[in-house]
This record gives structure tokens, C-alpha cells and sequence, in this order.
């Protein structure tokens, strides 16, 4: 039999000659938006904490304040000894804000999905899924065991073709979205998903980790299952599912990811619900990162922006790897994203604007774009 590490290697170069291969780079971050990598200073468009709420005063005196009184970690899965006090605000705060009956909060968003799609559809059950649904929803779809069909993205007629196809012979049927697509930043039709599940007598669980949520603005989708993360735009670490008080129950029973996990540290949910308390109170924060997409996109010609992300595609993934440096060297962070987190020949920059971005940043990083034609990319 190989040695395990000669098959690595292999697997290494292969991943290598596509341009393929990642690795983290320590990254430290700063004030605002700039971080440090390697000894320079950043403009990063490639952060998710979309308002900044991470290093907010208010954030980080919850955090400490938990901290100090309760340790460094929950000490216990959430159904042992690890449901600390915080749980209960945090959960109260989230089902008011998403207008649902109640909340469960996760280790992170990944696990409420890994934890809920297996707790609620199995074997001889049917999943309906955009084809762009993110890695952890998918792998949670494989999980349930549930048989799992794929919609072109956001397209509602080849949705409802495989509902009216295979629906009546499957027990229960989910069908999965997200409220913003987390590589290319548009929204998915979620009303009318919506009357497609009550058509096939089916649940709609949308993955909302890049929406940022502005409570005092924010309409309840017609959704029956809505899942969050508190480790982008709340600025902490920690995911959520939020329903009827029926579905909270029954996961706080059969979710695995929580049952078997350790409850989050209390300074995160503590974190967590102060940032909360914030996009509450400021929805006019809570509008700014998209009104700065919105400015890049207008000073680029671009489609309007329909959430804080946008992507440039620039089609192969060296093409994308050479632009991120160029961008590098120039002093901006802006990821590249390749296959395959994304479809193959669709290689991008991945823009992510918080409210923290200023003007003059946005407009330093367009004028590179121009100059460099990325633009002019013919699209896949
Ligand atoms: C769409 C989407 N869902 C879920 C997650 C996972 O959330 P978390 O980072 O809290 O695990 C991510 C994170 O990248 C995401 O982009």
C-alpha cells in the first residue's frame, strides 16, 4: 500500500497544476476595514464583518464582561451544563428580529445546517436545492440521505419541472436557497419559492449567513425554516436556525451538531447580542454596505448591486490569482475564488463591502480595475 503522505503529494500537484491549491495566510486585522498580512498594510474587500461590529466598543465590553464573570469557554454540549444565561437573550432577540415564533442558536452556521437538514428530511424524502447553495447546506443535504436534486441557479421554472417530476414519490420535500448568494451576491426569488413549496406541499429553508439584516427594516420572508450565522455581519461567531416554536423544540431534541458539540463560548453569544442590540438600533449602518457596493458598481458600469458582495469574474483561475496580487501589491485584499467553490470557468475576485469602506477606498480600487481591463473579461 502507498505511504499515505506519496498520495498527498499527488493529490497536492494535481490540485496545484489547476491552480487549485489553497492555504491560510495569518492574517492580522486592524482598524476598519485594513488588516496586515506579511508585514503590509491592507484595504481589505474580503472581510464579512460587514458593519464592523466585531471591533465595536460596545461588542467587545459584552465580550469582556462574559469573559471575566463565566471563563473562556460553555465547559459542556448546550444539553449537558453549556447553556449559559446568554442563550436565552440571544435566541429571544433572534426570533423577534427574523418575526418567527422562537430560535436555536449553533456552534456556527455551518453545524445549524449540518444539524438541522438531517434533523428534518431522510431517507425516502426528497431535497430540492439551488444549484449554488453553499458547501455546508449541501453537505447536509448528502448527510440526511434524502435523494437530492439541483435547480439551475435561481431558475424557478426548472425548480418547479423537478418538484412536478419527482414530489409524489418522496415522503417530505425541502427545498433550499439563501437569501444572498454568498460568491455571487444576488438574492434568490424568495416569495416566489415560497408559493412553489406550498404548491408541492413542501418546507423552503433559506440560508440567510450574508444578509445584513436591518431589523428595523426587515420583512419577514415567507419562509418556513430561516438560518443565520452571528460570524459575519454580527460581527461574533455562532449560527442559527429560527421558526416555529414546534421546529426549535424538535432540533433542541435531534439536532446532532448541537446535541454533540459544546455550547459556545459565553463571550461570543454575549458578543453576539450586543451586536444585535446595535443593527436594532442603527438601521442607517445597517444600510451601508450596500449603498457602498451599489457606489462600485455604478463607478464600474456594472449590474446595480443587489447585496454586499459582488464578484468580478474573470473566468480561469490564474487570470483571478494574478489580479488578487496585482491588487496586493497595490494595497488592496481581494480574494480570489476558484473552483471549486465556484463553477468552473467562473474564477472571480469576490468583493465584500462593509459599512466601514470609505469613498475615496472604493474608488481607488475601481480606477485598478479600469486600468487593468478586468472588466472586458468575456463572461463564461
Ligand atoms: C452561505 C453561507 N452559509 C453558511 C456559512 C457558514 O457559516 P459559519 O461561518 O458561521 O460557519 C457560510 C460561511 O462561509 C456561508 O457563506
Amino acid at each position: 500500500m502507498p505511504a499515505l503522505d506519496d498520495v498527498l503529494q499527488q493529490k497536492l500537484q494535481l490540485l496545484a497544476a489547476k491552480h487549485q491549491l489553497r492555504a491560510p495566510r495569518a492574517t492580522g486585522r486592524d482598524e476598519g476595514v485594513a488588516v496586515w498580512r506579511e508585514g503590509k498594510r491592507l484595504i481589505s474587500f474580503s472581510c464579512n464583518d460587514y458593519l464592523g461590529l466585531s471591533r465595536h466598543p460596545q461588542v467587545i465590553a459584552a465580550a469582556r464582561a462574559a469573559l471575566e464573570k463565566y471563563g473562556a469557554g460553555a465547559g459542556a454540549s448546550r444539553l449537558v451544563t453549556g447553556d449559559h444565561s446568554f442563550y436565552t437573550e440571544l435566541e429571544s432577540l433572534l426570533a423577534e428580529n427574523k418575526h418567527t415564533q422562537a430560535a436555536c442558536v449553533f456552534g456556527s452556521g455551518y453545524l445549524a445546517n449540518l444539524g438541522t437538514i438531517p434533523a428534518l428530511v431522510g431517507s425516502g424524502d426528497l431535497i430540492v436545492a439551488d444549484k449554488f447553495i453553499h458547501a455546508c447546506m449541501l453537505d447536509a443535504a448528502r448527510l440526511s440521505g434524502a435523494t437530492l436534486m439541483r435547480f439551475a441557479h435561481n431558475s424557478l421554472p426548472h425548480c418547479r419541472l423537478l418538484l412536478e417530476a419527482n414530489r409524489r414519490e418522496h415522503h417530505h420535500c425541502l427545498i433550499l436557497s439563501e437569501t444572498v448568494f454568498s460568491m455571487d451576491g444576488d438574492r434568490a426569488p424568495l416569495p416566489e419559492l415560497a408559493a412553489l413549496a406550498q404548491e408541492f406541499d413542501s418546507w423552503l429553508m433559506v440560508d440567510g449567513a450574508h444578509d445584513v439584516f436591518s431589523p428595523a427594516t426587515h420583512h419577514s420572508p415567507p419562509v418556513t425554516i430561516q438560518m443565520g450565522t452571528l460570524s459575519k455581519a454580527a460581527g461574533s461567531y455562532g449560527g442559527y436556525v429560527c421558526g416555529s416554536q414546534t421546529l426549535i423544540d424538535y432540533l433542541k431534541t435531534a439536532a446532532r451538531s448541537l446535541i454533540y458539540s459544546t455550547g459556545l463560548p459565553p463571550a461570543s453569544v454575549a458578543a453576539s447580542i450586543a451586536a444585535i442590540n446595535i443593527m436594532q438600533a442603527q438601521p442607517e449602518l445597517c444600510a451601508m454596505p450596500l449603498a457602498h457596493a451599489r457606489y462600485f458598481t455604478s463607478l464600474l458600469g456594472m449590474p446595480q448591486a443587489q447585496s454586499a458582495i459582488v464578484p468580478l469574474i474573470v473566468r480561469d483561475s490564474d487570470k483571478a490569482l494574478a489580479a488578487s496580487k496585482i491588487l496586493e501589491e497595490n494595497g488592496f485584499l481581494v480574494a480570489a475564488i476558484r473552483p471549486p467553490t465556484v463553477p468552473e470557468n467562473t474564477a472571480r475576485l469576490r468583493f465584500a463591502f462593509s459599512a466601514l469602506h470609505e469613498k475615496s477606498q472604493i474608488e481607488a480600487v475601481a480606477k485598478i480595475i479600469k486600468e487593468q481591463g478586468w472588466l472586458c473579461a468575456p463572461s463564461p
